[in-house]
Order: C-alpha cells, then structure tokens, then sequence
C-alpha cells in the first residue's frame, strides 16, 4: 500500500507563494513578463503565483515527454508541446514544479536561448539539490526538500495525487 507523509502544508506554500511573487515583482519592476508553466506539473503553482503578480503577465506552456509511471528520469527529453506565444525579446520567466536531476530544464534553457529572449529566468516551487547531475541555476526557488518523491500540488505518480492541495512524500 503506498502511503503519503505530509511534507509541506497548504498554508506554507501559500505563504512561500506570496513570497516569491514579491520576490519576482521586485526583479521585473513592472516589466511585462510571460509566465512559461511546464505541462503538467507547474499548473497549481502557475495558477497561485501568477494571482499574486502585479507586473503584466501573459501565460503559455510546455510539455515534455514524461517519466511514464515510473519514478525517475529516463534521461531522454523530448518537447512534445511547444509554447505559442513569440518570445523574442520579451522577458521570459519559466515556471516549474520541481527540479530533480535537472535535465528538463537544462533542455528547456537551451531551447529557448536559441529564440532569443530579452531575458530568461526560472522559478521552481521545489528543488531536490541531492538530485542534481545536470547542474541547472534557478533564480528564485520555493522550497529544497530531501532526494525523496513527492506528490501533491501538482505533481503526480501515475497521474494520481495533483489535486492535493499540501506536498506529500510518497512510498510504497
Ligand atoms: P528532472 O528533469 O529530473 O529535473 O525532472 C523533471 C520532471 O520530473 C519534473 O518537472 C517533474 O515533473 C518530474 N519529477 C521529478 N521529481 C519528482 C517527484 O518527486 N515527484 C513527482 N514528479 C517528479
Ligand atoms: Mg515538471
């Protein structure tokens, strides 16, 4: 049976929400942003931060291929959603769930470098630093948690468990 040990409660990553939006807010100084949330996982996260933005926002996603069911990376990347909106010259903040090895956004930056933004930057709701073998800098980070899987807030097991309001570590 595989059973859930609450890890962040819903209160504290509302809170951490209401501070890194002010966080972001103070970097952008009203800059229009464009909001790039990773398919699936980011959609609470995207949907909580960019409530709390004050500068001008437009949103788009990206979707890579995933894990599968399985829970750790497979090590290849493919896009299999691209973004719409042109970002040539605008300010490009990516909005991620969680960076585990670092590979998804490692392809990500250099895949949008490529489009020639006026700026890049990324915020992650977590971070796994223990994780990491592709070493990837994220400008503004939620929470570093422990090298162990979680779910809730967005990110699933299977497709299960993304509606859960608080962050769950998951073992079976
Ligand atoms: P990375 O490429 O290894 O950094 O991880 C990319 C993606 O794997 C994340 O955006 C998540 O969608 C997924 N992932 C990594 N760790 C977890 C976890 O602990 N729970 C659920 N999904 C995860
Ligand atoms: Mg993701």
């Amino acid at each position: 049976m595989p059973t859930l040990t609450p890890l962040l409660t819903a209160e504290q990553i509302q809170r951490r929400c209401d501070e890194l939006a002010a966080e972001i807010d103070a970097h952008y100084r009203g800059e229009p942003l464009v909001l790039l949330g990773v398919l699936k996982g980011s959609y609470q996260f995207l949907s909580d931060l960019s409530r709390r933005l004050t500068a001008p926002c437009m949103i788009d996603f990206v979707q890579f291929s995933s894990y599968g069911n399985a829970k750790s990376s497979s090590g290849v990347v493919q896009i299999r959603k691209d973004h719409d909106l042109n970002i040539e010259d605008k300010h490009v903040l990516i909005v991620e769930d969680i960076v585990d090895t670092g590979l998804t956004l490692t392809h990500l930056l250099e895949l949008l470098n490529t489009r020639h933004p006026a700026s890049l930057r990324v915020v992650a709701m977590l971070s796994k630093p223990e994780a990491r073998t592709h070493e990837a800098l994220i400008d503004f980070t939620g929470f570093e948690i422990p090298n162990q899987f979680v779910v809730g807030y967005g990110l699933d097991h299977a497709e299960q468990f993304r509606n859960l309001p608080f962050i769950a570590v998951l073992k079976d």
